[in-house]
Parts: C-alpha cells; structure tokens; sequence
C-alpha cells in the first residue's frame, strides 16, 4: 500500500455495516438492529433471517411488476454483455430512441419527446430547467419564478427541495433556490378523513394560485410542480376538480404546469399515468421509478407538443439545451425499459391494478375503527393509513408499526404518522387481505 492511500479505519471489515452511509436512515438505530434484505421474486422480498417478507411498497414504490421478472432480468443481462455504455452527447446508440419512441405512445400525440435521466430527482430538475429555458426561448425570459406546493415530495437535489414542501428535507441546506413560492396542501382531516378516492372538498385550494400571481405577477412566474397524487407525504389525493382548476389557472397566466409522476407513473392508479386518471394534462411529466421497474435507475420527462421545437431555432450546428447526464438513455436502463413496458403490456397490468383497485378500497376502509387509526385514504393501488401521534412523540407509533410489520413479514412504508402501501401490480387478493389484516394486528400490539 503507497504512503498515499488512507488504511482501513481500525477494525473495520469487509461485512461491517459501518461505512455505507444510508440515505433516509436512522443510521445508528438501523446499524444495531439491521433489516436486510437479500434476494427477491415476485410478490416477496426474503430476509437475511431467510424470511419470506410480503412487498406492500413495491420496494420504494418502483417494483410495479413484480421482483424479478425473467423477461427484465435477461433483457438486462443481455444488453450488458452486448453494449455496456456508449454516449448520448453528440453520439447515440439505439435503444432509447426505441424507449423514447414507446413512451410518446402513451400519450395519443400530446407529449411527443422524452428526455432521459437516472432518477426522480434528476427528472424533476430537467424538467423545471426544462420550464424556465422554454419560457426565455418564447421570449417571456422574466419568467423564472417556481411554485412548488407545501407537503410535496420532488426529490432531493436543489431545484426539488426548494419547490418540495418537507421541511426537514429543506432547512439545512441553506438558502436554496431564489423566487420559489407555495401553495397550500389539501390535506384536511376535518374536511375530508375517510375519504373514498377523491375528497369532495378542496377543489377551491387551487385558486391560491391566483393569490399567488397577484402577488408575484404572472410575468415572472415559469412553471407550477405538484404530484397529482402527493405520495412521500402520506398519500394525498387531489380534492375533485382541483387539478383542472390549477391547468385552467396556469392557461389563463401563461404558467406552465409540471406533473411529477414519479409514484403514480406507469399503472399506480390503474391507468399508464395519473394523467389518463384525472383527464388533466401538464405540460411537463417527470417519471422515474416504475419506469425500469426498478431495476435499473432511469428516469424519464415527457415534453407536450411544442416545447422541443421551441428550441430548434437556434443554428444548426449548436446544441439548443446545455443540459444532460453521462447516464441519460444509457443501454442497460433503455433495455430495463423497454422489457419493463413489454411485461406491463403483456399482462395487463394498469387494467390489472384497475380492476384490483375496488377490492383494494374496500380493504383499506376495513381498518375504519382500527386502533390509532384517525384516516384512512385511497386510489388506485395506493393506500395511506393515518394514525394519531403518540402524545409527545410524533413519528414514533408508526416507525415502531413499520418494525413490527417487518417482524410480521410484511413491508409497508411509513412517513410522519402515516402507512403508505403501494403493492405491485401484481398483487392479488389474498395477498392484500394479508397485508391489511397485518396492519390491524399491528395496530392492536403497537401503544
Ligand atoms: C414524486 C416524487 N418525485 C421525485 C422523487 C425522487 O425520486 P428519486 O428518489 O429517484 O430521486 C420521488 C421519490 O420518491 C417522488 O416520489
């Protein structure tokens, strides 16, 4: 070893847990009392313990259908073997032009490119890049402001944590990018708890958009970014006709409007994207997750009809958006996507997760009554679970629910107070009785 290279820190070994830094971990807790997870098939993780455990989550709401699927799992394996890694600057190769080309097919001619990237994150800061240099190619250059909503999730770099609305995932990072602003969230107990897919009240919250033009002037106002489903925040599901209202506001004022489909893309509402469910269309789609079913990170942004050729009028020669990642269509993920949407064709399953999603209702709702349990909300097949804090010590209730399901053989997701589940799609009903009779049983143990 040269005198240069820094030793192993002393004791350190090859299995020791201590060097990977997790993300969104309690480390020290997880490092004492580690959950690992060693292989996958289908509907099952299993444990280190050897432990079949049943995936409520779909891993991180990515493994739409199914772990290890064959067709995925060779596609991968062949492409490796054949082109590992060629550029996309200036160069191309010819998978994501295919991937590309399939994904526009979602989209009946509305959305006609896509650009590439590695994850939720970076679509979600393509995309408001995206905005803000289309606005300046139409020559509305002054419109540079973003206006995220509170509550929402859009990832983890600067431009998702400065429109994201979590405050953890905000105040530390200092001051974050200039001229964002907020809308409210929709989310009232009062109002609305126990609500069946839609909530009846809330449409009107969307007119806070309105208060926010006066405010700041339309003219210096890009774009406007809301999940249509918030996920990461606990399963919010838009109030009817809220997001129509927010798309009629954005037309009126010349904002543009972006969807982060990053959860609810590719069949998690039992259509191809949230999109065809609410009959709303943004101008921008960030997609990730689901789109290689979470085998391969990539990530996806669709542009409506218009904003690429926006940018075409620079010369010939000259790139027309400084803009890209060394990963983006790389080989493998291009071949992850593409068999991904073969399997998703080819069994159906957003028709499959469509007609799960009644009986999926009708088991979230059966936990009406069950202990701690203050609301409970659904769609599609996605399901949050609201339980009252432990007096003293939010977060702590459901962290000790989440364990317990985990001992109990089940992976659910918890965020705040909330259970999230979000199955693959192909989950079938025994399958869900389980999960929802694990989570009753585990309200009854956990104080
Ligand atoms: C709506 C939304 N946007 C963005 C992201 C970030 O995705 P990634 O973790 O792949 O960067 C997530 C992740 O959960 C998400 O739910």
């Amino acid at each position: 070893m040269s005198a240069s290279v820094t030793p192993l820190r002393q004791g350190a070994q090859p299995n020791d847990l201590e060097p990977f830094w997790m993300p969104f971990t309690a480390n020290r807790q997880f490092k004492r009392l580690p959950r690992m997870l060693v292989s996958a098939q289908d509907m099952h993780y299993v444990a280190s313990d050897g432990r079949r455990i049943l995936d409520g989550t779909s891993g991180l709401w990515c493994v739409n259908a199914g772990h290890g699927r064959k067709r995925i799992v060779e596609a991968v394996q062949r492409q490796v073997a054949k082109l590992d890694f060629a550029p996309t600057f200036q160069m191309g190769h010819p998978l994501p032009f295919e991937l590309a080309g399939r994904l526009v097919q979602f989209m009946d001619g509305h959305f006609d490119h896509v650009f590439f990237t590695n994850s939720g994150s970076e679509s979600v800061d393509t995309a408001l890049k995206i905005a803000i240099a289309y606005q300046r190619a139409i020559g509305q250059g002054t419109r540079t402001r973003l206006i995220g909503r509170e509550r929402g999730y859009h990832g983890v770099g600067f431009g998702g944590i400065s429109v994201g609305g979590i405050v953890k995932n905000r105040m530390f990072f200092g001051g974050l990018l200039n001229g964002v602003d907020h809308l409210p969230h929709t989310h009232d107990l009062e109002k609305n708890a126990f609500s069946r897919g839609e909530p009846q009240w809330g449409a009107h919250l969307a007119d806070e958009l309105e208060r926010l033009v006066a405010l700041h002037d339309a003219s210096t106002i890009a774009a406007v970014i809301v999940e249509p489903v918030a996920g990461s925040t606990g399963v919010l599901v838009p109030p009817k006709g809220y997001l129509a209202r927010l798309r009629e506001i954005c037309d009126r004022h010349g904002i543009l409007l972006i969807f982060d489909e990053v959860i609810t893309g590719y069949g998690r509402l039992g259509k191809p994207f949230a999109v065809d469910y609410f009959g709303v269309r943004p101008d921008l789609i960030t997609t990730a997750k689901g789109l290689t079913n979470g085998t391969v990170p990539m990530g996806a942004v669709f542009a409506r009809r218009g904003i690429y050729d926006a940018f075409m009028d620079a010369p010939d020669n000259a790139i027309e958006l400084f803009h890209g990642y060394t990963y983006s269509g790389h080989p493998v993920a291009a071949a992850a996507g593409l068999a991904t949407l073969d399997v998703y064709k080819e069994e159906g399953l957003f028709d499959r997760a469509a007609e799960l999603a009644p009986y999926w209702e009708d088991a979230v709702h059966s936990l009406k009554g069950a202990r701690h349990v203050i609301d409970l909300r659904n769609i599609g097949l996605v399901a949050g679970i609201e339980l009252e804090p432990r007096p003293g010590k939010p977060t702590a209730r459901a962290f000790e629910s989440f364990v317990k399901a985990f001992e109990k053989d089940l992976l659910i997701r918890v965020t705040g107070d909330i259970i999230a589940l979000s199955p693959p799609l192909i989950v079938d009903k025994k399958q869900i009785d389980r999960m929802f009779d694990t989570v009753r049983d585990v309200l009854k143990e956990v104080a």
